[in-house]
């Protein structure tokens, strides 16, 4: 188990990882009662040995549906209320035990609730292990808006066990998996090169090789938070293939690929571009396109109109004026932030990786 430290103006907090990290909530005692903010199908598998690690025992859970929908202003309103009726107030405390979206709910009732609330992290998917459990962004959707309302409160504790993912299904792994490759793009040659020799033979059950996963990958992140809280400048090479990522879901209804798939392909796209731009030599466009092929199949791309896909660019939250800032590879390790790329080069890349003629 290792202990990793989030700098922020409101004191900072550890992060947990490994094996038995749920004991660490032991160490959150002087709070009038805990709640648990969590799913059902979730709770049923892991609520038993939850509470049993961070004695807890007797907890009935606050419970909302799985899935994006619950991330919404309605759910957080009834998970307020029920808070409320049970008797939680200022000096309360929640765990959210979940994946994102619990994780941003939870993050999101407990920073408004009372005017706020202290609240830990238990995350539960690799996408919330490695990145949406730090750095303290909170946030519900408003109708098809994703994210539009939300804050940033840090957690005060985040708990990570890897064990927690032997449940996921292949394909949920395999999309978390996606948003560890941009970590270790973003990390450099270390990581990028050690995740090239495990990921063709990661399993879900493979706790103590997840446990490394999760610690390495967690701290791309909590490096990157750390320094920059608000996200100024820095925070946006974590956006690394999610602009075309973002517009390839919504072009999609969100029903054809899950995040982490979209991502994967936002990844291949945004690495043909850099090679298009000339940042990025070939050779290193292939490691990376190897990589991301090796964490296995994604839903294809074919039908997915490129005209509706560059419409959906220009109204990425990141682009300024209808210019969209590109995170560019340049290097393994290196990323150049830059809206100086030609609407051609992008159209191109979109062509070409869509039709199968680039595969890096
Ligand atoms: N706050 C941030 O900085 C930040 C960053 C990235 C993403 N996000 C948000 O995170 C959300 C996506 O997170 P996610 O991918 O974890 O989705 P999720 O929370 O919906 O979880 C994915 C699915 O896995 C299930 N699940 C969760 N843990 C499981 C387990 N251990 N075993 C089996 N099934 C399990 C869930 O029920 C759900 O069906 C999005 O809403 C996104 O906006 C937030
Ligand atoms: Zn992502």
């Amino acid at each position: 188990m290792r202990k990793l430290r989030v700098k922020s103006s409101a004191g900072g907090y550890d992060v947990i990882v490994g094996r038995g990290a749920w004991q660490a909530l032991r160490r959150m005692k002087a709070y009038s009662s805990t709640f648990v903010l969590t799913e059902p199908g979730l709770w049923d598998r892991w609520g038993a040995r939850f509470s049993r690690a961070g004695v807890l025992i007797g907890t009935r859970p606050v419970l909302v549906p799985a899935g994006e929908g619950s991330k919404s202003l309605v759910w957080a309103g009834k998970v307020a209320s029920e808070l409320l009726e049970r008797g939680a107030d200022r000096r309360s405390l929640l765990i959210a035990f979940g994946g994102g979206v619990v994780g941003d709910l939870g993050g999101f009732v407990a920073s408004t609730y009372m005017r706020g609330i202290d609240y830990v992290q238990a995350p539960t998917t690799i996408l919330a292990q490695v990145d949406s459990s730090m750095g303290g962004k909170t946030a519900v959707n408003i109708g098809a808006m994703k994210n539009l309302v939300g804050t940033i409160c840090a957690p005060r504790m985040v708990v990570s066990d890897p064990r927690v993912l032997a449940s996921m299904t292949p394909r949920a792994f395999r999309s978390g998996l996606y948003e560890v490759v941009k970590h270790g793009i973003l990390s450099g040659p270390g990581l990028f090169g050690w995740l090239e020799k495990i990921v063709p033979g990661l399993r879900a059950t493979n706790a103590a090789l997840l446990e490394r996963l999760v610690l390495r990958a967690a701290r791309v992140k909590v490096d990157v938070v750390s320094r920059d809280e608000r996200e100024a400048a820095l925070r946006h090479v974590l956006n690394l293939g999610h602009t075309f990522g973002h517009a390839i879901e919504e072009a999609t209804g969100y029903r054809r690929f899950l995040h982490g798939e979209a991502v994967a392909w936002g990844l291949l796209l945004v690495t043909r571009l850099a090679e298009l731009a000339g940042v990025l030599d070939p050779a290193t466009g292939k490691r990376i396109s190897r990589l991301v092929r090796a964490v296995g199949p994604v839903p294809g791309l074919a039908g997915v109109r490129a005209e509706r896909v560059l419409e959906l660019l220009t109204r990425d939250k990141k682009a300024i004026g209808g210019k969209v800032l590109w995170i560019l590879p340049e290097r393994i390790g290196k990323v150049r932030v830059t809206s100086d790329v030609p609407a051609e080069a992008v159209a191109r890349a979109f062509q070409e990786v869509q039709s199968g003629e680039w595969n890096g």
